[in-house]
C-alpha cells in the first residue's frame, strides 16, 4: 500500500486534496497528514475522515527538522505532497519573516528529509519514491491586461513577500532536482475557491461578509484579474502530475476563467439572491450597496492568467468544473457549515479583520 506524507493537509487544499484522494482511491492508500495547525490549519476540515484506520494526523512543525525526520524514519513514505505554506499575500506584507521560515526553510526541511530517506549510496533513489511541490502562478509575477498568458518558462517575477518565499521554495526543489537528480515535480497554479477556504480570501469572504450585510471591501479599482479554478480540479491535477508527470518537470494548473475582481464579487451577490429562499431574512440587505472601494493592497500584481497547454498535452489534465457551478457548490457548502464559518471568525480573526480592514 502507497503511503502519502501530505504537509498542511488541514489547511484549504490540503485538506480538499486528502478528501479527494479517499474518494478516488479509497483504503488502498494511507495518508499522513502533517501540520502544525496555525490560524490557517482547522482539524475540522478533516472531521468525516479522521476516524480511517489508512489516516493518521501528526502535529509538527515543517521547519522542525527533528520531527520531519523522525516521520520519515518511521514510515516507509511513498510519495511527498507539500502544501504546507504561509499563503495570505496580504499577512506577507504586514509580516514577511514568518514567510521566509515556512515556505523557504520548511521547504528546505522537507527536501532534505525527503532525500536522506530515498537517496541510496549511490546516488539512485529508492524505487517509486516521489516529491511533489505545491506552488502558485504568483511566482511569475503580473501581466498586462494583453491577453498574455504564464507558460512553465515565464521567467520568475514574484513581487509579494508571499510570491517571493514561495519562488524561492521553488528554486530550491529546482536545485534539488538539478543537483542531486532529486525525484520531484512542481505546479504551479492559479487561484483555487471552493469549501474550506479561510475567510481571509476574497471568494468567502465576499461571501460571509454578504450574508452578515457587513461591507464587501474592494481593493484599488476592483479591476485586477485573477484566473479562478475549483479546488477538486487543483487536487485531480496533482494526482495526475505526480502519477504520469515526467518527474522533474514543471506544470503550471489554471482554470481558463479570467475574472475581474468586482465580476466575481457580483456573481456572488447574484447567485446568493439566486440560492436564498424566497422568506430568508438576509435577502433584504444583500446588494451592490455593500460593495466599498478601499486602499489598494501595496504591490498588487493586476492579472494572473495561467496557460495549462503543458498539463494537458503531456497529461491529459483540464479545468473541469465551470465557474457558475463552482461558485453555486462553493456557496452550497457555505450555506450548509454556518458552524465552520462560525467557529474560524471568531477569536483571532476578528483581530486579524480589524487590524486589515480598519472596521470598514
Ligand atoms: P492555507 O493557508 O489554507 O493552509 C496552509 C496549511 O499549512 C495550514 O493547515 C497550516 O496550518 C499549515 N502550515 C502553515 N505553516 C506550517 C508549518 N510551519 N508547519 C506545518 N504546517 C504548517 O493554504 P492553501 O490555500 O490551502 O494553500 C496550500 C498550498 O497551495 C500553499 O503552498 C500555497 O502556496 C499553494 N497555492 C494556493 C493557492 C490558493 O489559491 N489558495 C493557489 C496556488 C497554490
Ligand atoms: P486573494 O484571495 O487574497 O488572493 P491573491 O491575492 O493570492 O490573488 O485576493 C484575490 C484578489 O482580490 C486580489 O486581487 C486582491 C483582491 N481582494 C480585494 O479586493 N478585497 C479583499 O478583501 C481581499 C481579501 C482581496
Amino acid at each position: 500500500m502507497r503511503t502519502y506524507l501530505v504537509t498542511g493537509g488541514a489547511g484549504f487544499i490540503g485538506s480538499n486534496y486528502i478528501h479527494y484522494m479517499f474518494r478516488k482511491y479509497g483504503d488502498d492508500i494511507r495518508i499522513i497528514n502533517v501540520d502544525s495547525l496555525t490560524y490557517a490549519g482547522n482539524l475540522e476540515n478533516l472531521k468525516e475522515i479522521a476516524g480511517r484506520s489508512n489516516y493518521t494526523f501528526i502535529r509538527a512543525d515543517i521547519t522542525d527538522k527533528e520531527a520531519i525526520k523522525k516521520i520519515f524514519s518511521e514510515n516507509e513514505i511513498d510519495r511527498v505532497v507539500h502544501f504546507a505554506a504561509e499563503s495570505h499575500v496580504d499577512r506577507s506584507i504586514k509580516n514577511p519573516e514568518v514567510f521566509v521560515k515556512t515556505n523557504v526553510l520548511g521547504t528546505a526541511v522537507m527536501l532534505n528529509c525527503a532525500r536522506e530517506a530515498w537517496e541510496l549510496p549511490d546516488g539512485s533513489y529508492k524505487e517509486d519514491k516521489k516529491f511533489l511541490h505545491v506552488s502558485t502562478d504568483e511566482v511569475y509575477g503580473s501581466l498586462a491586461d494583453d491577453g498574455s498568458y504564464f507558460y512553465e518558462t515565464t521567467p520568475y517575477a514574484p513581487h509579494s513577500p508571499y510570491s517571493a518565499s514561495k519562488a524561492s521554495s521553488d528554486l530550491l526543489v529546482k536545485a534539488y532536482i538539478d543537483t542531486y537528480h532529486f525525484p520531484a515535480n512542481i505546479t504551479n497554479c492559479s487561484n483555487n475557491y471552493g469549501p474550506y477556504q479561510f475567510p481571509e480570501k476574497l471568494i468567502p469572504l465576499i461571501i460571509n461578509n454578504a450574508l452578515l450585510g457587513k461591507k464587501l471591501p474592494v481593493y484599488g479599482d476592483g479591476k485586477n484579474v485573477r484566473d479562478w479554478l475549483y479546488v477538486d480540479d487543483h487536487a485531480k491535477g496533482i494526482d495526475m502530475v505526480q502519477e504520469m508527470g515526467r518527474l522533474g518537470e514543471t506544470y503550471n494548473i489554471g482554470g481558463h476563467n479570467e475574472k475581474q475582481n468586482i465580476e466575481i464579487i457580483s456573481i456572488i451577490l447574484d447567485t446568493l439572491l439566486e440560492m436564498l429562499p424566497e422568506d430568508d431574512a438576509r435577502r433584504a440587505h444583500i446588494s451592490r450597496d455593500l460593495i466599498t472601494y478601499v486602499e489598494d493592497r501595496k504591490g498588487h500584481d493586476r492579472r494572473y492568467a495561467i496557460a495549462p497547454d503543458k498539463i494537458k498535452a503531456e497529461i491529459g489534465w483540464e479545468p473541469e468544473t465551470m465557474f457558475k457551478d463552482g461558485i453555486k457548490k462553493t456557496i452550497a457548502w457555505y450555506f450548509e457549515h454556518e458552524d465552520w464559518m462560525k467557529n474560524v471568525t471568531s477569536g483571532d480573526y476578528q483581530n486579524y479583520y480589524e487590524e486589515m480592514y480598519h472596521g470598514k
